[in-house]
């Protein structure tokens, strides 16, 4: 399905073709692919290039693991992540490696590594859809993550499939239109809430 971004401005077509499906197609990701996704993630810029980001892999390949990272999402999001082929979960540091202090920017670095991850997945034809809602003292517990970090979020990853696939309520919201605030409630220019005059 297509459910490009409504925009008459000449955004990247990996931007544009991009959205966050609920269904995927019965179509395993080649390995080396899933690896591709990772490296796209570990080259992205980040606060003292500390790269606080961590990611757990589950794929269907291994379907104990698979199940295993499907129970550390919330019920509304097991039903239609079960899926996809790959899950992953999104962890990132709490402090700096270096200096032990508290970093601030890391779940910046990380949305940093999910939008490499994001448009890497574009580009092999992949989706992928993010997941705040987890369980995160369940996939703390089942995986050993240690306090220093923080569990942040989970991701299903796949090949879109078709919303038919979907339970009614949730297919109609698969076909709906995607919406953006437009960009002038977004970016000011001399003071807050002064449009930017192009
Ligand atoms: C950090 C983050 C958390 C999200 N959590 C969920 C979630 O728990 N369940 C869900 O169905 N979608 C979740 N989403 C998907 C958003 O709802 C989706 O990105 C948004 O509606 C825009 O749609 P689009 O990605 O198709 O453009 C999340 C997205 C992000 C970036």
């Amino acid at each position: 399905m297509d459910k490009p971004a409504n925009t008459d401005l000449p955004i990247h077509p990996l931007i544009r073709g991009r959205y966050s499906p609920r269904a995927f197609a019965d179509k395993a990701v080649a390995a080396g692919d899933v690896t591709l996704l990772l490296e796209a993630a570990r080259w992205a810029a980040s606060c003292f290039n500390d790269q606080p980001w961590r990611f757990l892999v589950a794929t269907r390949e291994r379907p104990e693991g698979h199940a295993k990272m499907l129970g550390c999402l919330v019920e509304s999001n097991q039903r239609w992540a079960s899926a996809a082929p790959v899950l992953l979960l999104c962890v990132a540091a709490r402090n700096f490696e270096r200096s032990g202090k508290a970093n601030a920017h890391a779940r910046h670095d990380l949305g940093l590594a999910m939008g490499n991850l994001s448009l890497q997945a574009g580009a092999l034809g992949l989706s992928l859809h993010i997941m705040a809602g987890i369980d995160r003292e369940a996939a703390r517990a089942a995986y050993g993550i240690p306090e220093d970090f923080d569990v942040v979020t989970g991701v299903a990853v796949g090949y879109a499939g078709a919303p038919d696939s979907l339970p009614a309520e949730l297919a109609e919201r698969e076909r709906a239109p995607r919406s953006r605030k437009p960009l002038e409630e977004l970016v000011f220019a001399d003071a807050w809430g002064e449009p930017r005059r192009a």
